[in-house]
């Protein structure tokens, strides 16, 4: 049987990811797609919210799992047992950081944790986390880059934080 892990921050998750998530799952038996729990960043939404976003999004897929981890992936990925990661790439200037963090992973495993990158659907090639995070907190747009329900989530967080801000 073949597993893949899907690494990654996911916040919030788009269509972009929602695009890779589906192809991988149709090439592997088992996709893992896990949340990096990152002390050093701040993100907008908690590891516990990505989760619960991401399984809601892939409720059609039966062989796709929603975990999260924290540490290296190399190490999370010997305690799973799971020798491939998966990353979407969108640009050169994706390539270029993922090809040093693939051979970093590939060398810190001894060869066991190689990576697939799948080129990210053209439609969605323009799509960032961060750019959709921007536009709505703007109130912008933000149909054709999420499902619905992240976007009221994002609209929420947005709203909420606004108005803490007002209260001081
Ligand atoms: O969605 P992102 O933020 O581009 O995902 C990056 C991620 C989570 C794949 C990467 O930062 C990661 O694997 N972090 C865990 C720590 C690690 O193993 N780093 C690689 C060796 S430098």
């Amino acid at each position: 049987m073949k597993a893949a892990i899907y690494p990654g921050s996911f916040d919030p998750v788009t269509y972009g990811h929602l695009d890779i998530i589906r192809r991988a799952s149709e090439i592997f038996d088992e996709l893992t797609v896990s949340v990096l729990n990152n002390k050093t960043k701040t993100p907008l939404f908690s590891v516990e919210e990505r989760v619960k976003m991401l399984k809601e999004a892939t409720r059609d897929l039966p062989n796709v799992t929603i975990d999260s981890f924290s540490g290296l992936l190399i190490d999370y990925a010997a305690r799973k047992d799971i020798h491939v990661a998966i990353r979407g790439l969108r640009a050169i200037t994706d390539f270029e950081y993922e090809l040093q963090i693939a051979q970093t992973n590939r060398k810190f495993s001894d060869g066991k944790l190689d990576t697939v990158f799948l080129t990210t659907s053209l439609e969605y090639a323009y799509l960032s986390s961060s750019t959709v995070k921007e536009i709505a907190s703007f109130n912008g747009d933000i149909s054709e880059c999420v499902p619905d329900f992240v976007g009221r989530l994002l609209y929420e967080k947005y709203r909420d934080r606004i108005g803490a801000g007002n209260e001081q």
